[in-house]
């Protein structure tokens, strides 16, 4: 039986992954698959348990899974820690590192009954239909990096290797052919060496992908296209740190961040987790938007387990209960029918088509 390991983490972590899980449960219900869930700790919550933001035993389990669910760690309880053995580093950094999830991939796609709730114009956001492809273990982020004292200096080092760049790029590729058949490859290739070659071995798999549309645009450039023009864009291929930026800035064009699913994968297996934190603000108290991760479950069906009809049914269901009118907090407008977060996951179930 294929296993999930489910990680709700910390803040509302612990409320919108039932939530996923109640929509899981539902719509696998009639058909021949089932999944073996095993919870574990992670975050400050796995600090608070063990002493460990990442205890031995939630890392050998998600080794052993096929897919792994997560929530979001983190929390004003553990910001005095040090940086090293805080929940975002020392557990999430190093689920992906160590299992070596590179490609973080993030759809972002506007509903038509959200488009009222978009910080921008309805013309510019009503064909949002995008994924951004971001290369996650690689570049700043886990370069090299130092200071010293006197003077006082500091530096962090991009690097990336040839099979680096090509992994991420082919599967960009593959996700484009399957799509509208356009990959944008985004780069700063007239300052940074790293992106020259990011560059030139883009173009090499190209001659593979002959059907595929590529195109290359500058960092800056592309983050003032996602604003001006973001309907121009199918996939999106980029390196870490500017991937960082520019998936939460493509967030907004969703609706809301509470609305952003993500993918972390190598090959089939994955991490799937909404794009926005704990949210401590609102943590415990059922007001939390649980469609960013329901939607997240969804993609683990397609990405990772192949049933891409159930996966579509979570969509659909969460269009239509948008489309009734039900938003939570973080959505809502005057007319809107305010659900809360468990009440929602149940909205959704109950719109799952039979
Ligand atoms: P955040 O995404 O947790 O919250 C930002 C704002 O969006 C808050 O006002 C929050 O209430 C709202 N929000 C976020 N998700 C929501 C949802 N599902 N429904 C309704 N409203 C929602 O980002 P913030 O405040 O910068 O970070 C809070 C903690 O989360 C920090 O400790 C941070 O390090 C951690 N974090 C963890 C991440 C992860 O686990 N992947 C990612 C980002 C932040
Ligand atoms: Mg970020």
């Amino acid at each position: 039986m294929p296993k999930i390991a489910v990680l709700p983490g910390d803040g509302i972590g612990q409320e919108i992954v039932p939530e996923a899980l109640k929509v899981l449960k539902a719509v696998t219900a009639d058909s021949p698959v089932s999944f073996e869930y095993q919870e574990y700790w992670v975050g400050g919550t796995a600090i608070d348990k063990t002493g460990k933001a990442l205890p031995d035993e939630t890392l050998k389990g998600c080794k052993e899974a096929d897919a792994i669910l997560l929530g979001a760690v983190g929390g004003p309880k553990w910001d005095h820690l040090p940086a090293s053995e805080r929940p975002e580093t020392a557990s999430l950094l190093s689920i992906r590192k160590e299992l070596e999830f590179y490609a973080n991939i993030r759809p972002v796609k506007m509903s038509a009954s959200l488009i009222d709730s978009s910080t921008l114009k309805k013309e510019v956001v009503e064909k949002v239909d995008l994924i951004v492809i971001r290369e996650l273990t690689g570049g700043l982020y886990f370069g090299k990096k130092g200071r010293t004292e006197e003077p006082l200096s500091a530096y962090d080092v991009m690097t990336y290797s040839a099979p680096e760049i090509e992994r991420i790029v082919r599967l960009a590729f593959q996700t484009a052919q399957q799509r509208r058949k356009k990959l944008c490859s985004v780069d700063k290739a007239n300052v940074l060496e790293t992106s020259r070659v990011w560059r030139e071995i883009t173009n090499k798999i190209a001659k593979e992908f002959p059907d595929v549309e590529l195109t290359h645009m500058y960092v800056d450039n592309a983050a003032m296209q996602l604003v001006r023009n973001p309907a121009q864009f199918d996939v999106i291929v980029t390196e870490n740190m500017f991937g960082d930026i520019l998936t939460d800035l493509a967030s907004m064009l969703g609706g809301s961040i509470g609305m952003l699913s993500s993918a972390s994968m190598n090959g089939k297996k994955g991490m799937y987790e909404p794009a926005h934190g704990s949210a401590p603000d609102i943590a415990g108290k059922n007001l939390a938007n649980p469609l960013a991760t329901i939607l997240s479950a969804a993609l683990m069906l397609r990405l990772t387990f192949g049933l891409e009809k159930e996966a579509q049914k979570i969509e659909t269901a969460v269009i239509k209960v948008l489309d009734q009118g039900y938003r939570t907090a973080d959505l809502a407008r005057s007319g809107d029918k305010v659900l809360g977060t468990r009440e929602m996951g149940d909205a959704v179930v109950a719109a799952l088509e039979k």
